[in-house]
């Protein structure tokens, strides 16, 4: 059985070199796309401080439809375009918000998130969706959880293999 250990480091790149550790750890060996992405989002959610959700999104018919998650139900649909997610997959790259509330067209799931970190889900040069990360606290995600969450997807995606 896997267990997650409690990782203790206060440098973000050491937290998430552990962190991108565990998760190959725990989808080495699988490729499902939905347990894949069900054991990262519950990996990220109980290993990272102040988040109030993690999860995906997949492109489904050029619209975003709710993936695997850990935290309160959120909204099944989001169109390319619309929202934190929408806006990730029409820029083909991360979005890190520090504050929603400024961020024109978010959309609230849980009123409770101020600030938010989306990856697009990138394979083979075609964007399959987007790992949503939302937090309680105003400005929780910096350039370094970017790239420590980036790399997770890279982890997953590498573990699902073709698309
Ligand atoms: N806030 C997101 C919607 C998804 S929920 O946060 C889970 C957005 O603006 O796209």
């Amino acid at each position: 059985m896997f267990a997650a250990r409690a990782i203790e480091t206060p440098d973000k790149p050491d937290f998430y070199r552990e962190l991108a550790g565990q998760l190959e750890a725990l989808l080495a060996g699988e490729s499902d796309v939905i347990a894949n992405a069900a054991n990262t989002a519950a990996l990220i959610y109980h290993s990272l401080a102040d988040i109030n959700w993690a999860g995906f999104y997949f492109l489904r018919n050029n619209e975003l439809v709710l993936g695997p998650f850990q935290g309160k139900p959120a909204c099944v649909r989001i169109a390319v375009g619309q929202g934190v997610c929408g806006a990730a997959v029409v820029r083909r790259e991360p979005v890190l918000v520090e504050d929603v509330l400024a961020f024109s067209g978010h959309i609230a799931c849980d009123s409770a998130s101020r600030s938010e970190l989306v990856v697009p889900l990138i394979a083979e040069g075609n964007i399959i969706g987007v790992l949503d990360l939302d937090s309680p606290l105003t400005s929780r995600f910096d350039m370094q959880d970017q790239l420590g969450v980036q790399e997770l997807t890279n982890i997953y995606l590498a573990a699902c293999g073709r698309f």
